[in-house]
């Protein structure tokens, strides 16, 4: 038996859900050294690539090189080869449009190459539904792409971010993995990006999908789905930021008890072209809110309607006459990643009636 047939009878037996085989068409055709997967990983920082400072709990985000991440997993490479890139290294605080539009002409660039057959992107946690969501309506592709993070720094004791870089790879890997959309891999847990959320500052469970659950679970190096999105499978083609430098400004105006309209105005003064409303309840506004953005949507700015409750979706036309007011319902997309979704709207019509049947579809 040659090396390279005593290599793959060992992943095989070691990894049987990932050791695909050569008659697999698609397979054949990307496949590279010792016929494994060929997946490339994008790193951006984050506390995966965090650093600690001195014994106490102080770290700092985005210090260490993927290289150096990779290095802490070396059995990935009995499941893929694997090619990595830095794009950034920072806390995902300071994520911006050009990182995301610099990400989303990557990953269309190398997920149209034959010999590339997934993406992980490692993120910080604070941002990374964002990203993961504006990524899911801006790739063209159907092969995996999967972000993940970590909420222990790399050099701490119970670092989890090894054992989440390990489950991206066994997620990308997996052919069970295409055609779902953007991934999210923490914790054991597999999310879609439109779902996910952070739900916790600390606990390394640190996401939930409040409104449809996980996806799927890694276990023992083996992806395990259990439902499949409608959104990801109906989507029909993504937006196409190719030819953009920046993005439509859209701001986030947060809902409370006795909420002044001052935030609304100051973002229509300094024009911005959508509000986001982060409502309480299924999306109620403060009176003097719903005045100022009336008045906002009736000087041509778009206003999303979401909510601050975690869960549940905003309805249209249920509690607040929408139609009336030319407001747009977010539906179950929470504010953070409601304004994701406007700022790409609204690079194709500021028209309400339009902009509510994205919401309505993606
Ligand atoms: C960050 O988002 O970059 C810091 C927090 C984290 O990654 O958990």
């Amino acid at each position: 038996m040659s090396y390279l047939d005593k290599l793959k009878k060992a992943v095989s037996n070691f990894f049987p859900a990932h050791a695909r085989e050569n008659k697999d068409a698609e397979q054949t055709e990307s496949a590279g050294p010792h016929g494994l997967p060929n997946i490339h990983v994008l790193a951006t920082g984050g506390t995966i690539a965090g650093r600690q400072m001195g014994a106490g709990p102080r770290y700092q985000a985005g210090e260490l090189g993927i290289e150096a991440l990779l290095g802490a997993v070396p059995t990935v490479r009995a499941l893929a080869n694997i090619r990595s890139e830095q794009i950034a290294n920072i806390g995902s605080q300071d994520m911006d449009e050009d990182i995301w539009l610099k990400l989303a002409r990557r990953v269309n660039e190398l997920l149209a190459q034959k010999n590339v057959d997934g993406v992980i992107i490692t993120h910080g946690t604070d941002t990374l539904e964002e990203t993961a969501y504006f990524l899911d309506l801006t790739v063209k592709s159907d092969k995996p792409v999967v972000l993940v993070g970590a909420m222990r720094p790399a050099s701490a004791v119970g670092a989890d971010g090894p054992a989440n870089l390990f489950d991206a790879v066994v997620v990308v890997a997996s052919p069970d993995s295409a055609a779902r959309g953007v991934l999210v891999a923490m914790n054991g847990n597999v999310f879609e990006a439109r779902d996910a959320t952070k739900v916790s500052t600390t606990a390394v469970q640190a996401f939930a999908a409040p409104n449809f659950g996980p996806l799927g679970q890694v276990h023992d190096g083996r992806v395990f789905y259990w439902r499949r999105s409608d959104r990801a499978s109906s989507r029909p083609l993504a937006f196409d930021v190719s030819g953009l430098d920046n993005l439509p400004l859209v701001g986030i105006v947060y809902g409370h008890a006795n909420a002044p309209e001052l935030p609304v105005k100051t973002l229509v003064e300094a024009h911005y072209r959508g509000i986001v409303s982060a409502g309480v309840g299924n999306g109620n506004l403060y009176h003097k809110v719903l005045g100022a953005l009336a008045d906002a949507a009736n000087q041509g700015v778009a206003v999303v309607r979401s909510s601050r409750v975690a869960a549940g979706p905003t309805m249209r036309d249920v509690e607040l006459d929408d139609t009336r007011y030319g407001f747009v319902a977010a539906g179950a997309l929470n504010p953070q990643k409601a304004r994701v979704l406007l700022q790409l709207a609204l690079t194709k019509t500021q028209e309400p009636g339009e902009i509510q049947k994205m919401f309505d579809y993606c």
